[in-house]
């Protein structure tokens, strides 16, 4: 698939065949995502796995679509508001690219913000000078949902004189 395909393709999956995902697979779209990028080279990323133990206490409704693979993804703070912000666009850039990276050979991913609230950063430990993104399950897709359409993007178009 060319990069246009993958990108057109990807959905968020919702529903995993239980088979696990190759680690060493992983590893090679966390690396492809690290290439994501970030001003001054911050690289403020840090991604959690979350083990069993902890995956039940988040307690989520389906259980992450039953995804071998769950994961946090944080974001470190800068010295500054303008930093942090910036730090979160690049992690979100390595996020999308992880997921891209993934959907390219196969593997869905679903990117959830349910990891968010105060008891759950508890939970996975998020440190305080940390956003957490989001929590990424990873696994074969059992389905792999219609597209949802999109606003044309002229209508997204503005021009400046
Ligand atoms: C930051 C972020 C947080 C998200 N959190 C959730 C979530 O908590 N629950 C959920 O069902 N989908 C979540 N999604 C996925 C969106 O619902 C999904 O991307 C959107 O419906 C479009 O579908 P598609 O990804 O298949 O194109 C999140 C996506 C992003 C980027």
């Amino acid at each position: 698939m060319n990069i246009i395909d993958v990108i057109k393709s990807r959905r968020t999956i919702k529903k995993f065949k239980g088979d696990a995902v190759d680690e060493n697979l992983i590893l090679r779209w966390l690396e492809a995502a690290a290439m994501a990028p970030n001003h001054r080279m911050t690289e403020p990323w840090e991604i959690y796995y979350i083990g069993q133990e902890t995956r039940k206490k988040l307690n989520h409704k389906t259980n992450f679509g039953n995804a071998p693979t769950v994961m946090a993804v944080l974001s470190r703070h800068g010295a500054t508001k303008v930093e942090t912000e910036e730090n979160a666009a690049a992690t979100a850039c390595f996020i999308q690219n992880f997921n891209l990276a993934a959907w390219s050979e196969g593997v869905g991913t679903f990117w959830s913000s349910i990891g968010i609230s105060g008891n759950n950063r508890k939970l996975l430990q998020v440190p305080e000078n940390y956003d957490l993104l989001g929590i990424l399950a990873v696994g074969y897709p059992e389905e792999v949902p219609e597209a949802k359409p999109r606003t044309p993007i002229k209508e997204k178009i503005n021009y400046l004189p």
